[in-house]
Formats: structure tokens, C-alpha cells, sequence
């Protein structure tokens, strides 16, 4: 009861607002000094997230787009899989910072965008869309305005993985007001197919947040689809 209160109270009145404004400031001023990886539990957890999700649907996609890089934590599982990758990021520091660490490969182009506009990406058609610990921090509105727009650039059959918050803003880890059900309603507006919702993988021997009762875990990976007969694109 105290505990629902607090939140209740927390949510209200202290919780910093998950604006484009503010994600450009918060990831402007962060240490970006270890890629990003303070967020990887630890060395296992990342590898079975790359074998087990990232490549396991990314995998023999030839045209792959990250929502959100960073550092570039993801970015560097992603660039040998693909034939182009383009990743956008609405914070210049963190396209600039990948752009140095990726500068061997040259089929990655980075756009720094408005913080929920594709239209930069013009005819261009993805195979695959990931994007990890980027979607948890975006309000609703502006997922849908990507979600929509994912419906047009994915070739028929593509897939979109991410990583978003589930049961609305949490003061763990600045949760937005996105929930699952939400990303139910984006895809069905769009003609997108969500195939899947999951918090665990690899037989449930790893999961979103490890070091959290799962009735706490504020988060889910949605997976979604275009169909083949999608009219869209
Ligand atoms: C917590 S960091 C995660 C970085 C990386 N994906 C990782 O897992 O290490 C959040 C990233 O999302 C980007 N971001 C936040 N809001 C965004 C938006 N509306 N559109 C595109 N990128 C956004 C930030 O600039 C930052 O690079």
C-alpha cells in the first residue's frame, strides 16, 4: 500500500518527463567513455542477448537500421551482419562517437534525427530494425509516430526488434508512459503483425532485468512484422 502510494506520488510529481528535449539533454551530458556498457549486466547476459534475439532475427537480413545507438554498444553486432546499416540517433554526440568507432566500416551511414522523424531515410527499404534501451525512454506519442513509419520502410516480411517499457512510467530506469498493450495498437493501426512479446529468453535462462523480481521488471522486447501482402511501401 505505502509502496503504490509512493509510486503513485513519484509518478506525478517528481518523474522527469520522457521528452525528445529531455533524452537529447540526459545523453548529451553522459559519460560515454564505456560505450554504453555500464548497462550490460555482465559479459554472459550480453552474449546470450546477441545469440539468442539480436542475431537470431537479425541474422541473413541484408538492410539493417538501429534506432538509438549510443555508444554503439549493439552497433558493433549488427554492422557484420548486415550489407548497409543506418543507424539515426537524435543526439549529435552519439552519432559522432560511433562514427569515429565504426570509421572501418564504410556501409554504415548515421543521421542525426528530430527524435521520432525517418523521412532523412527517403526510398531506402530494411530488412531489420533493432533498437535496445532507447524505446523504454521515448513517451508513447513519438513511438507511434515511429512505429507508423516503420510499416513504410520495411521490406514485406521485415522484422523490428525492441526494447520498451511495458506497464507505463516507473521511476526504475525512466520508464515512459509506453506499455505493452500500446505497442498492440500501434502495429494494428499500421498493418504491422506483433508476433511476439517477451522478457526472457534462452529457455528463461536470462532475462531483461536479472537482478529484479520479474513482477518488478518494468520492460518487454516486442517483436513485430510486416506482412508480405503489407499494400504499405
Ligand atoms: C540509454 S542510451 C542506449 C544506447 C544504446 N542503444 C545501448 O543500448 O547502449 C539511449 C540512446 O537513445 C537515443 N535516443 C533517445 N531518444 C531518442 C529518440 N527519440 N530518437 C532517437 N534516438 C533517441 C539517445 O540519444 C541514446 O543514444
Amino acid at each position: 500500500m505505502l509502496r503504490k502510494l509512493f509510486d503513485c506520488f513519484w509518478n506525478r510529481f517528481v518523474h522527469r518527463p520522457n521528452t525528445i528535449a529531455n533524452n537529447v539533454k540526459v545523453w548529451s551530458n553522459w559519460d560515454w567513455s564505456r560505450h554504453g556498457e555500464e548497462w550490460s549486466n555482465d559479459a554472459e547476459w550480453k552474449q546470450s542477448l546477441v545469440d539468442h534475439v539480436l542475431r537470431h532475427y537479425l541474422t541473413g537480413r541484408e538492410t539493417l537500421l538501429e534506432i538509438g545507438p549510443g555508444g554503439g554498444r549493439w552497433t558493433e553486432y549488427l554492422a557484420p551482419l548486415a550489407r548497409k546499416l543506418v543507424v539515426v540517433d537524435v543526439t549529435p554526440v552519439c552519432i559522432e562517437l560511433c562514427k569515429e568507432r565504426f570509421s572501418n566500416y564504410s556501409h554504415i551511414s548515421y543521421v542525426v534525427n528530430d527524435g521520432s522523424d525517418l523521412s532523412a531515410l527517403g526510398d531506402i527499404r530494411f530488412d531489420g530494425i533493432w533498437s535496445w534501451d532507447v524505446f523504454v525512454h521515448i513517451a508513447a506519442a513519438d513511438i507511434r509516430t515511429y512505429v507508423n513509419q516503420f510499416a513504410r520502410l520495411l521490406n514485406p516480411g521485415g522484422v523490428v526488434v525492441i526494447h520498451h517499457s511495458s506497464g507505463g512510467v516507473n521511476r526504475i530506469g525512466w520508464r515512459s508512459d509506453m506499455t505493452a498493450a500500446m505497442m498492440q495498437e500501434f502495429c494494428h493501426e499500421c498493418g504491422l503483425v506483433l508476433e511476439r512479446q517477451f522478457t526472457s529468453w534462452a529457455d528463461g535462462r536470462f532475462r531483461v532485468w536479472p537482478d529484479l523480481p520479474p513482477e518488478l521488471n518494468p520492460d518487454t522486447i516486442s517483436v513485430l512484422r510486416k506482412p508480405a501482402g503489407h499494400a504499405g511501401g
